[in-house]
């Protein structure tokens, strides 16, 4: 490291990444135990938020070994240590493991915001986004054994890419000695799309050669802890799975899609996409039935609505081939608008 001790000196936080895998066998429980052990879980977790700063994450359905994820930072490791155990000591805690641990700390960058306040990079401030990304991170012995301004050069490279991608923010913690990797990273976004490109593009980065292992990886929903909780296991009314039954069903506003706009939406298993065509509102598939082309992107007037692809021209309200290649109609759906909410039904077609 290139900073003496008094460098780093400034308030440094513990932050603790506890992932919680849900026993399958607690899901059996009568309805009453699971909303007791919900309940005490939750109320310990509110005990300690006068000490820790906690962020609750679904991580249901995005992982196959992991259910939950509490974010968890404050001033003492102390604090991680006792709540971990009072969880524990819920009508959960039987139920509980935890496949994945990751203790960290703040602490300024080597490498970023010279000229910054070092005080901001010690306390770490999270955004209210829909989704963070987790991985632990090791880098290879000989990255460290590189003279720093070559490390910089490759590190202001590294920071360039990740400022085209302003929706994506990151938070670098460190655990040098205090756990098996190196940095916990995590990223705060709304929009996942932008952080895969922001993966894909740092792959190409030179940083990328010196990487050993930057595995597992945790896509994570935020929610309240209730909410959270609530995702182990959904049930319909009266314990029943929800019927898949089509039906009609608000799909979006209708002030969300002007004239002259289209937007895509999922129902019935199929992406529907709707047009406002001077003020008129359509739903076909966004599945073009020439050669899957994406209908949404489409070009809609007069009625019809042409493919992007290889330019087949179909009747927004039969769903009828006009022109172009395609030889069969694309399924179009029933649409009506209530309240302001665009509602989608069965297919005509
Ligand atoms: S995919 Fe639509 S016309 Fe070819």
């Amino acid at each position: 490291m290139s900073e003496s001790p008094q460098e780093t000196k400034g308030r440094r936080q513990v932050v603790k990444f506890s992932f919680y895998h849900v026993d399958p066998a607690w899901r059996g429980l009568p309805e009453e135990e699971r909303e007791r052990g919900k309940r005490a879980l939750g109320d310990v977790v509110r005990a300690f938020s006068d000490r820790v700063q906690i962020r609750s994450y679904s991580l249901v359905g995005t992982r196959g070994d992991a259910d939950l994820l509490l974010w968890q930072i404050c001033d003492r490791l102390d604090d991680i240590h006792q709540l971990a155990g009072f969880i524990n000591g819920t009508p959960m805690g039987p139920y509980l493991t935890m496949p994945y641990s990751y203790v960290a700390m703040t602490r300024p960058s080597v490498y970023v915001g010279r000229n910054e306040a070092r005080a901001e990079r010690m306390v770490l401030h999270p955004r209210d986004s829909k989704y963070l990304f987790v991985y632990p991170f090791v880098k290879t012995r000989e990255w460290y054994r590189l003279p720093l301004d070559h490390r910089q050069t490759m590190m202001d490279e590294h920071i360039r890419i990740g400022r085209k991608y302003p929706s994506v923010k990151l938070n670098t913690t460190y655990s040098f000695g205090l756990d098996d990797q190196e940095f916990v990273v995590s990223f705060e976004t709304d929009e996942p799309a932008d952080f895969l490109d922001l993966v894909m593009e740092l792959r190409e980065a030179r940083t990328s050669l010196y990487t050993l292992r930057d595995t597992p990886i945790f896509s994570c929903l935020a929610m309240g802890l209730d909410e959270a909780l609530d995702s182990l296991a959904r049930a319909g009314e009266n314990g029943s799975v929800p019927a898949a039954k089509v039906t009609w069903q608000k799909v979006a506003d209708a002030s969300d899609i002007p004239p002259g706009s289209s937007r895509v939406v999922y129902y019935a298993g199929d992406q529907v996409a709707i047009f406002n065509v001077s003020g008129e509102l359509h739903a076909v598939s966004n599945r073009c039935p020439h050669a899957n082309g994406a209908l949404g992107d489409g070009v809609a007037a007069d009625g019809s609505v042409t493919c992007p692809s290889h330019g087949s021209r179909f009747d927004l309200a039969t769903g009828q081939p006009l022109e172009g290649p395609a030889a069969r109609p694309v399924r179009t759906y029933g649409l009506r608008v209530e309240q302001n909410g665009v509602l989608l039904g069965p297919s005509k077609g």
